[in-house]
């Protein structure tokens, strides 16, 4: 738990919706407490079935909010009023529903009033039964709230009241309270600095139809970008054909091929102080791009030759200036940290990010990752964690390179 300094009380509204995890919401409330915040507490009816309003008038202090009490006239004063108060808005748990009306801007009662009155950051603490959660109608507004932004503590997987066993279990109380206390007090250890993230696959061209390319996501690298840019840098994001969405605040240069990539980062390097190399470069591309759709030859073998893409990284390295900062990545099948090690000399790296892309819960598609960081003079290994927890070290050993 990180407390907050005794003499900033930061105000804390908790909105708490309808599902049976409702009473973790104290136990959330106590801890939030505990580090040093003041809470109020907003309830929408349905959660009021689960947990009596009473429980939280006595904890919190304040008079707890709930559509049951509160005749509608009063919204329009109280909503704006706690939405101005709040320093961070949390909601836990939170169902399909809240979501559902926080992505379509809906309000219809207090807690979506406020938290759309709200210019706080939004902290969302899902839970409900698994099939609703893996519902793509689910999934779909989670994604448009996180791109607007909103910051998630991911339900865990487990044994639910609904007598299934899968994820949208609530997360546990205390790591909603941590995250909380992340975002109310945030690191800015990264303003003034330029920070260059590439992220995402590139695709070599074999025809106008055709492409080959690789299964990186680009998650990793949007993680980089984005955690960079929480923590006060200025970004860019020179990006690969990617899926998932854009981040805010951030300059994205988009490329195709890997020859586009090089001319992106030689452009954009000199300028920047971190250039961190996430993006997924092809190691060769086909020697020719055929001008039209290449036809089928019946029974015939297709051979394609292909020829040496410049290696990105290692053009980087050899014009790094002093005062600049250069990380890659390493993603390896076999002999991870050697081969890790072995690039991060060849390609004059101050650090590379090693991950075992054949462990579960690391590599492609997922949203975690296992790395070793490897430096010259040292070797971490970090647990599973999310992306944006692992871009948040790979940050942290970043900045103790820099001022070593
Ligand atoms: N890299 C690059 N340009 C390339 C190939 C790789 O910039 N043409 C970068 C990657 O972005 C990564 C680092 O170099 O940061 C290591 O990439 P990897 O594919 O593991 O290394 P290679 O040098 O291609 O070695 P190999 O494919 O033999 O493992």
């Amino acid at each position: 738990m990180i407390p907050m300094p005794a003499n900033e009380k930061p105000h804390v509204v908790l909105g708490v919706t309808g599902g049976i995890a409702a009473y973790k919401a104290c136990e959330l409330l106590r801890l939030l407490q505990k580090g040093g915040a003041d809470v109020q507490v907003i309830m929408t009816r349905n959660a009021c079935e689960f947990i009596n309003p009473l429980t939280f008038d006595t904890l919190s202090g304040y008079p707890c909010i709930t559509d049951t009490f509160n005749r509608p006239e009063r919204w329009s004063v109280e909503h704006v009023a706690l939405a101005k108060w709040a320093d961070l808005f949390v909601i836990a748990p939170a169902t399909a529903n809240i979501m559902a009306k926080m992505a379509a801007g809906l309000a219809d009662d207090m807690l979506s009033t406020t938290v759309l009155a709200t210019k706080a950051p939004v902290l969302i603490a899902p839970a409900m039964n698994t099939g609703m959660y893996v519902n793509p109608a689910t999934q779909q507004n989670m994604e448009i709230l996180k791109a607007r932004g909103v910051h998630f503590e991911d339900p865990s997987t487990g044994y639910l009241a609904c007598g299934d066993t899968g994820v949208g279990k609530l997360a546990p109380v205390e790591a909603i309270a941590e995250h909380c206390f992340k975002l109310l007090s945030p690191r800015r250890d990264l303003a003034g600095l330029r920070v260059l993230v590439t992220a995402g696959p590139t695709r070599e061209m074999l025809d106008p139809v055709r492409y080959i390319s690789n299964r990186s996501s680009g998650k990793m690298g949007y993680s980089l970008a984005e955690a960079s840019r929480d923590r006060g840098a200025e970004v860019v994001l020179l990006s690969g054909p990617v899926a998932i969405p854009a981040p805010q605040g951030v300059r994205i240069v988009p490329f195709v091929s890997t020859q586009d990539l090089l001319e992106a980062v030689l452009s954009n390097a000199p300028a920047c102080d971190v250039i961190i190399q996430a993006a997924a470069p092809a190691d060769y591309r086909p020697a020719e791009v055929a001008g039209q759709k290449i036809k089928k030859q019946d029974g015939e073998p297709f051979v394609l030759t292909m020829i040496e893409n410049p290696d990105v990284a290692a053009t980087i390295g050899k014009q790094k200036k002093p005062g600049q900062t250069f990380v890659g990545f390493a993603a390896e099948t076999e002999q991870v940290l050697e081969h890790a090690a072995g690039k991060l000399v060849r390609k004059n790296l101050d650090l590379i990010v090693a991950n075992d892309v054949t462990k579960p819960g690391a590599g492609f598609d997922v949203d975690t990752n296992i790395v070793t960081l490897i430096s010259s003079d040292s070797r971490k290994t970090l647990p599973l964690q999310s992306k944006r927890d692992v871009a948040d070290c790979i940050l942290d050993e970043i900045m103790k390179l820099r001022q070593a």
